[in-house]
C-alpha cells in the first residue's frame, strides 16, 4: 500500500484543493485528489450498530443500509455500567468497520439527558456526567484498538430535538463544564477521539460550528484534542468564522459554495493560508491514520455479533421491581401479550437506524415453555382495541401469570422531534389494568428509550426495563425471565413521579431562540436530592434475583510523593489520591452482579452544589457467598467544582463525605475526609467585596473578628457578652468595603481592615 505524506501533499495541492478538502464529496465521503494520488475516506452512523449506506450516485445518503447488527441503544448500555461491556462493543463496530471499509463512526453521541422529553434521549448515556464519560472513553478506546476512528458528538449542548438546528442553549461556564462538556473531556482525554462533531445548536448565541472558545480554546487548548471537528449534517454557518475557530471538516457538502468562500477570503486576506493549511493537515492526519493502518481480510460475522447483542441485551436490563414473581418456571403457564412480545421495540428513529439482518422475538425464543399469546393492542394505535384485550383477558384468566411487552411504539420518540408527554399509549395502559383484574400474577417489560409514567406500578408483580434493546432483546428478555440470566443492570437516569417534577421542566424546551438551563447543574439526581423529592425510580437503582452486602469501608491518602499513609489521618491535599476500598458478598443463593456506586458530598460547600455526585462506579462480578474488595482511586476532580473565579476546577478546603451506594438513594457505607486546597480563589477588592470574602482568603479568620471586635468595643467603650460577640460576627459577614467606609464614624477599624487587604495582597 502506498503511504501518505502529508508534508509533500500540503506543498503540492492547489488552493481550491486544499478548500475542497475541507468538506464531504458526498453524504458519507471525503474528497479524494486523484492526481496526488490522495484516497477518499468514508464515514458512517453508529452509535449502536453500522449503517453503512449503499452508495448510489442517485441517492442523497437516505438510502437504504446494508444489513448489519443491531446492539442495544446508549439508554440501555448505560445501565450496564460496564466500560469492559462498551470496549467490547466498540471493538466489535471497528472490526465491523474494517470489514466494510469505514473510516470513522458517527458516535458516541454523549449529551447529558436534560430532560426525559427529549426525542433521542434513546442515543444517550445518561444524566450524569461521570458515568457518560467513563463509558464513551471505553467505546472510543474500542473502536480506535481496530484502527477505526470515533467521531464524538453532538459538541455541545444538544439536549433536545425542537428547534435542534437553530436554538440557542443558554448556559452559564460552571454548568458548561461540570454537566455539559465533562463527558467529552474525559474521553478526548482518555480516548484522543480522531474526529469530534459539532452540534446544530448555539451556545449562549454562537453556533457550535464557529464558536472559537469551544473549538479552540477548550476543546483543543485545554483538553489536548488532536484530531478535527466536522460539521454535524448541514450544521455549517459562517463557514470561514468556522475554520478559524477550528472547524475543520463540513459535511456533507454545499456543492462547492462554502469551498469557494475559503478560497476568496484566503485570496483577499480575510483568512490566512496558515489556518487553512492547519484544517487540511488534521483532515489528512486522519485519512493517513486510517489509511495506512487498514486491515485487510476481516469478515463480518453478523451470527457472532448477533450472540454478542444477546448477551449484551441481558446486561443492560434493569429489574425494578420483584415481589417475587421472577424469575418464572418453565413450567409455569404463562399468557404472554402484546405487540412487542412478537416484534419489539428494539431501537430509535432517525440517523441510527440499523438495517438489522435479523430480529429475535421473545415469543420465540419462549418456544418449549408453557406458555400462550394474545397480541392485546396495536402499536401503531394508541386507542384501545376491546376485542384484543378482552382476547388477552381471557387468556390472562386461564393463566398462571401473565407478561405484558409494553413500551413507546416507533412514533414516540426518534431524532428531530421531542415527546410532549411520558406516557405510554392509552390502549396500553387500559390494557394492563383490565388484565390485572384477572390476573394479579402479572409481569411488565418495557421497551423505551427515556422514562415512562407507570400508572398501575402498585399492582404489578415485577417490573422488568428493557428499554431499546437491539435486535436481540427478545431473546434476552427471556433469559432474564426465567433466570437464564440474572439482571445486572442500573438506571443511569432518575425516573420521576411525574414530567412537572423534572428539573428543566419549566424551561424545556424553551422559547422561539433560546432555551435557558436555569437549573444550573441540578440535574437528574443532583436536583432531586438536593430538594429531597420523591422519585418513582431513582439513579442507580436496579434489583437482582440475589442480594449484596457491603462492609469493611477503608480510606488510604496517597501522597504525591509516592508514600502512602494509611487510616487514622484523614487529611488529603489537593496534589494526593484517596484509595477508597470496601469488600462486597453476594449474599444470595445465584451468580450475580452488582454495581458499586461512590458518590462525593462536599459537606461544607461554600458554593451551591449537589448534595452528592457520582466519582466512581465498579460492576463486579460474584458467585453465591463469594466476597471481593472493590478498589476506587479519588483525585482533586473528583471533589472539586468549577470556579469561573479561577478560571480551574477547584477543591475547596474543608470536609467531604464519601458514600457507597447500591443506589444514589440507598447509601450503606459512609466515611469522611478532611481537603487541604493548594489554591486558593483570587481576591477581587472593590466597593462590594464582602468581610466574608476577606475572611474566606485569610489564614486564621478568627484574626479578622478579633481586630473588628477589639476596634467596634474600644470605640463604644465597653465589652461584649459572649453571645453579643457571636452574633457580632455573623453580622458583619455582609459588610462591604463601600460600607465599611460610612461606618468609621461609629468605631470601625478603616487602618485594621486596610492593614489586612495589604496584607493579602501581597
Ligand atoms: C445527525 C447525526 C448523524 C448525521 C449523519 C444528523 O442529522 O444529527 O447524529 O451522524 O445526521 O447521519
Amino acid at each position: 500500500m502506498k503511504t501518505i505524506d502529508i508534508k509533500k501533499l500540503l506543498a503540492e495541492l492547489t488552493l481550491e484543493e486544499k478548500a475542497g478538502l475541507c468538506s464531504g464529496a458526498d453524504f458519507w465521503h471525503t474528497k479524494a485528489v486523484e492526481r496526488l494520488g490522495l484516497p477518499a475516506i468514508m464515514v458512517s452512523d453508529g452509535p449502536h450498530g453500522l449503517r453503512k449506506i449503499r452508495q448510489m450516485p442517485e441517492q442523497i445518503g437516505m438510502g437504504e443500509s446494508i444489513k448489519a447488527v443491531c446492539f442495544p441503544t446508549a439508554a440501555a448500555l448505560a445501565c450496564s455500567f460496564d466500560v469492559a461491556l462498551l470496549y467490547t462493543l466498540g471493538g466489535t463496530l471497528g472490526e465491523e468497520c474494517q470489514a466494510e471499509d469505514v473510516a470513522v463512526v458517527l458516535g458516541p453521541a454523549v449529551h447529558m439527558k436534560r430532560s426525559p422529553l427529549c426525542g433521542r434521549n434513546f442515543e444517550y448515556f445518561s444524566e450524569d456526567p461521570y458515568l457518560a464519560g467513563e463509558l464513551g472513553a471505553s467505546y472510543v478506546n474500542g473502536v480506535q484498538s481496530r484502527n477505526v476512528g470515533t467521531s464524538v458528538k453532538h459538541f455541545a449542548a444538544n439536549n433536545q430535538e425542537t428547534r435542534r438546528m437553530s436554538i440557542s442553549a443558554e448556559v452559564d461556564e460552571r454548568t458548561l463544564r461540570e454537566i455539559y462538556l465533562a463527558a467529552y473531556e474525559t474521553i478526548v482525554k482518555k480516548a484522543r477521539p480522531w474526529t469530534m462533531m459539532c452540534s446544530y445548536n448555539c451556545i449562549n448565541g454562537v453556533y457550535s460550528c464557529e464558536n472559537d472558545w469551544l473549538l479552540n480554546k477548550v476543546l483543543r487548548g485545554e483538553w489536548g484534542f488532536d484530531g478535527f471537528v466536522m460539521t454535524d449534517w448541514g450544521a455549517m454557518n459562517d463557514r470561514v468564522k468556522a475554520v478559524k475557530a477550528g472547524l475543520e471538516l463540513e459535511m456533507p457538502a454545499s456543492g462547492g459554495m462554502n469551498d469557494r468562500l475559503l478560497v476568496e477570503a484566503v485570496n483577499n486576506g480575510t483568512l490566512s493560508i496558515e489556518v487553512l493549511d492547519q484544517a487540511v493537515e488534521r483532515i489528512l492526519t486522519i485519512v493517513k491514520r486510517y489509511y495506512e493502518g487498514k486491515v485487510e481480510g476481516i469478515v463480518f460475522d453478523r451470527e457472532e455479533h448477533h450472540k454478542l447483542a444477546r448477551k449484551m441485551a441481558a446486561e443492560c436490563a434493569v429489574l425494578l421491581k420483584n415481589d417475587g414473581i421472577l424469575p418464572l418456571k418453565e413450567t409455569t403457564k404463562v399468557a404472554f401479550i402484546g405487540e412487542f412480545a412478537v416484534a419489539p421495540r428494539y431501537q430509535g428513529g432517525g440517523s441510527s437506524h440499523i438495517n438489522s439482518f435479523k430480529v429475535t422475538n421473545a415469543l420465540d425464543a419462549a418456544k418449549g415453555y408453557s406458555m400462550s399469546f394474545a397480541k392485546g393492542y396495536e402499536a401503531l394505535n394508541d386507542e384501545p382495541d376491546l376485542s384484543l384485550i378482552q382476547e388477552a383477558v381471557n387468556l390472562a384468566r386461564d393463566a398462571e401469570a401473565a407478561v405484558i411487552f409494553a413500551g413507546l411504539p416507533d412514533h414516540y420518540e426518534s431524532e428531530g422531534y421531542d415527546r410532549a408527554h411520558l406516557d405510554l399509549p392509552a390502549c396500553q395502559n387500559v390494557l394492563i389494568e383490565e388484565v390485572l383484574k384477572v390476573q394479579p400474577n402479572t409481569v411488565v417489560v418495557l421497551h423505551n428509550g427515556s422514562p415512562v409514567a407507570l400508572p398501575w406500578v402498585n399492582k404489578v408483580k415485577a417490573i422488568l426495563e428493557v428499554y431499546l434493546g437491539g435486535q436481540a432483546v427478545g431473546e434476552a428478555t427471556i433469559d432474564l425471565l426465567y433466570g437464564k440470566a440474572n439482571p445486572c443492570g442500573k438506571l443511569a437516569e432518575t425516573f420521576p413521579l411525574k414530567l412537572q417534577d423534572n428539573p428543566s421542566h419549566l424551561n424545556f424546551p424553551g422559547t422561539n431562540r433560546t432555551v435557558e438551563y436555569r437549573e444550573g447543574v441540578f440535574i437528574g439526581y443532583r436536583y432531586y436530592d438536593a430538594k429531597a423529592m420523591d422519585v418513582l425510580f431513582p439513579f442507580g437503582y436496579g434489583l437482582s434475583y440475589t442480594t449484596f452486602d457491603y462492609s469493611d469501608l477503608g480510606l488510604k491518602v496517597i501522597n504525591s510523593d509516592g508514600a502512602s499513609e494509611q487510616n487514622g489521618r484523614l487529611s488529603m491535599g489537593d496534589t494526593d489520591q484517596l484509595e477508597v476500598s470496601l469488600k462486597v458478598r453476594n449474599t444470595g443463593s445465584v451468580y450475580g452482579k452488582e454495581i458499586v456506586q461512590l458518590y462525593v458530598r462536599d459537606a461544607e460547600a461554600s458554593v451551591g452544589r449537589p448534595p452528592k455526585e457520582l466519582k466512581g462506579f465498579l460492576k463486579v462480578a460474584l458467585a453465591p457467598g463469594e466476597e471481593k474488595t472493590v478498589t476506587f482511586l479519588l483525585d482533586k476532580r473528583s471533589f472539586a467544582y468549577y470556579s469561573t473565579d479561577l478560571g480551574d476546577w477547584f477543591a475547596e478546603s474543608g470536609a467531604y463525605d464519601i458514600l457507597i451506594g447500591k443506589s444514589s438513594r440507598e447509601i450503606v457505607l459512609e466515611a469522611s475526609i478532611e481537603l487541604q486546597s493548594s489554591q486558593k480563589l483570587p481576591l477581587i477588592f472593590d466597593d462590594r467585596t464582602t468581610f466574608a470574602d476577606i475572611m474566606a482568603h485569610m489564614d486564621d479568620p478568627s484574626l479578622f473578628y478579633q481586630l473588628m471586635a477589639e476596634g467596634f468595643t474600644s470605640a463604644a467603650g465597653a465589652s461584649m457578652s459572649s453571645e453579643e460577640r457571636r452574633m457580632f460576627m455573623e453580622i458583619i459577614k455582609a459588610t462591604t468595603l463601600h460600607s465599611a467606609r460610612s461606618l468609621a464614624g461609629i468605631g470601625m477599624p478603616l487602618d485594621k481592615l486596610d492593614a489586612i487587604l495589604e496584607s493579602l495582597k501581597r
